[in-house]
């Protein structure tokens, strides 16, 4: 059975674990103490702590179908309100890949079910960049540039959740990045879209639409 499969790796990765360091466990389960906070891909490629090489009790994780951030989504709100105002951390990172099945299934026009209305987020995002899209010579690099612009509104998403408003208002140190992972290297690559502080969202636009631009002419 496949499940039997699950619970022997498992175990043999809690003893190889104890091997290393005898009271990993014990002390991770007296309190985490994440810094990070990832919001990424339900994708089986992009495994948080995997690819970054980090253990357990190092990042806290919310994914789901292509990294969206919806302001009336209550179980990404709850994680990102409980990450800032409890576990503090001090870095928001919204990582999309290449490739993401998500964006390309938004793309193809065809019907994949209830899923269509999830992905009607990403096609937003197109017809808010459609001249930038349409510019691009080929189907290959739309999906690219969509990835990359899809990370760029959940970045502005977080940047506009009244949990990062409140923060930044008690003065709270906390900043959201947008990361792009490379399916084909295993490679992060960082967008460049940090904020820190609260920004109109036609400012964040400007601003990430124009480092995107820059980083395809280099
Ligand atoms: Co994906």
């Amino acid at each position: 059975m496949k499940l039997d499969y699950l619970l022997e790796k498992n175990r043999r990765w809690s003893d190889s674990v104890k091997e290393r360091e005898p009271d990993f466990f014990t002390e991770l389960a007296k309190q985490q103490s994440p810094e990070f906070l990832w919001i990424g891909c339900s994708d089986s490629r992009v495994a948080a702590n995997t690819i970054v090489g980090l253990q357990p009790g190092e990042i806290f994780v919310h994914r789901n179908i292509a990294n969206i951030v919806t302001h009336t989504d209550m179980n990404c709100l709850s994680v990102i309100q409980f990450a800032v105002e409890v576990l503090k951390v001090k870095d928001i990172i919204v990582t999309g890949h290449y490739g993401c099945g998500g964006v390309l299934a938004a793309m193809d026009g065809a019907r994949h079910g209830m899923i269509d209305n999830w992905l009607r987020h990403i096609q937003d995002t197109a017809s808010v960049y459609e001249e930038f899209l349409a510019a691009q010579p080929d189907d290959q690099t739309r999906s690219d540039k969509l990835c990359e612009l899809n990370v760029i509104e959940q970045v502005i998403n977080v940047a506009e959740t009244t949990t990062l408003e409140d923060a930044w208002n008690r003065g709270q140190e906390v900043a959201i990045h947008g990361l792009i992972y490379d399916l084909g290297d295993g490679i992060l690559r960082d967008l460049d879209v940090t904020v820190e502080r609260p920004r109109t969202k036609r400012e964040m636009r400007q601003k990430f639409l124009s480092k995107i631009k820059m980083a395809a002419e280099s």
